[in-house]
């Protein structure tokens, strides 16, 4: 396996393909060990990882927290309601105590860009981004290309429509990084308010109809509308926003035949994506997201801690 070269995850804009290809295939050997129910409990023993979520998470927080359990790290989560945060101050405080508690692995999320870069500086911890504002989700867009690679086979000439509320969305800003790198096709979709202005810089193409979005994407990836991070109206009401931009069984079909469907979760039933679709059997792949999120942590645990200097 090729070495990590960083001593954090901070995100995947930066990160060589070699690298993410090596993490994927480690990921993928970590699924097959969920699947048959094998752990390897020696790998993180005696290493502490601390769970530290400024937002709000139900899969992000749990898998790492499982992923941390099967490789025998002892696990402190610690959640912070961003309302009573004041935040530069109080992230350099954390980071201090921290430190004095001899942390390995600190995975952050936090509602500022920038915070868990921030604290990496501060910490001798390695530090994953478990998503940053609006900036990054480097193990999302990981656990998404490992679903896609085992559904498809490969990343590369793929076209992947990144729907929605593309502006507000870290998990599509880490993917459009990670599928632009792996040589993949990628289309962002949205209503112009809710495209981020870089888009173009970015590489990718912008359309602003699901029809011409969609038709011949191999994978249809659909985003959450974010309200809490939205400043003013930029989007008529749910109801419309469905109408246009929500994905349903008439919308899909502008896509390829075997295109499958994904979303990060939380969904927004019948906002974003109609409840048929997304517990398709045959197209939706959110259900296997899921699942490989836990690997893909794994993975970048035991790689993080293989570069830690304590080594086991
Ligand atoms: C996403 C997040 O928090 O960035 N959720 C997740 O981690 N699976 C997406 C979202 O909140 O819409």
């Amino acid at each position: 396996m090729l070495p990590y070269p960083h001593r954090h995850l901070l995100a995947i804009e930066g990160l060589e393909p070699p690298y993410i290809a090596s993490l994927l295939d480690l990921a993928e050997s970590y699924a097959l060990l969920n699947r048959q129910g094998k752990t390897q409990r020696d790998l993180l023993k005696g290493r502490t990882l601390i769970n530290l979520f400024f937002e709000d998470s139900t899969r992000t927080r749990t898998s790492f927290e499982l992923a941390g359990k099967r490789l025998g790290a002892d696990i402190v989560n610690m959640s912070v309601s961003t309302s009573s945060v004041n935040k530069g101050e109080t992230l350099l405080d954390t980071a201090s105590t921290l430190n004095a508690m001899q942390t390995d692995l600190l995975v952050v999320r936090h509602g500022q860009s920038g915070a868990p870069a921030l604290l990496a500086q501060k910490v001798d911890a390695a530090v994953i981004n478990a998503g940053d504002g609006t900036h990054e989700h480097p193990t999302q867009a990981l656990l998404d290309a490992l679903t896609i690679k085992r559904r498809k086979g490969r990343l590369e000439g793929l076209i992947v429509a990144i729907c929605g509320d593309v502006l507000h969305s870290r998990v599509a800003r880490s993917n459009i990084h990670l599928l632009l790198t792996m040589n993949a096709r990628v289309r962002i979709v949205g209503p112009p308010t809710l495209i981020p202005a870089e888009a173009a810089r970015l590489g990718v193409e912008v359309h602003h109809e699901m029809r011409s979005g969609l038709e011949g994407a191999d994978v249809v990836m659909m985003l959450r509308l974010q309200k809490e991070r939205m400043t003013g109206g930029l989007v008529p009401s749910a109801r419309e926003f469905f109408r246009f931009y929500g994905l349903d069984a008439a919308k899909l079909a502008w896509a390829k035949p075997d295109a499958i469907v994904m979303h990060p979760g939380p969904m927004n039933r019948g906002v974003e994506i109609d409840s048929a679709v997304a517990d398709d059997p045959l197209r939706s792949v959110i259900g296997e997201q899921v699942e490989m999120g836990v690997a893909v942590r794994m993975a970048v645990l035991d790689v993080l801690a293989r570069n830690q200097r304590r080594n086991i």
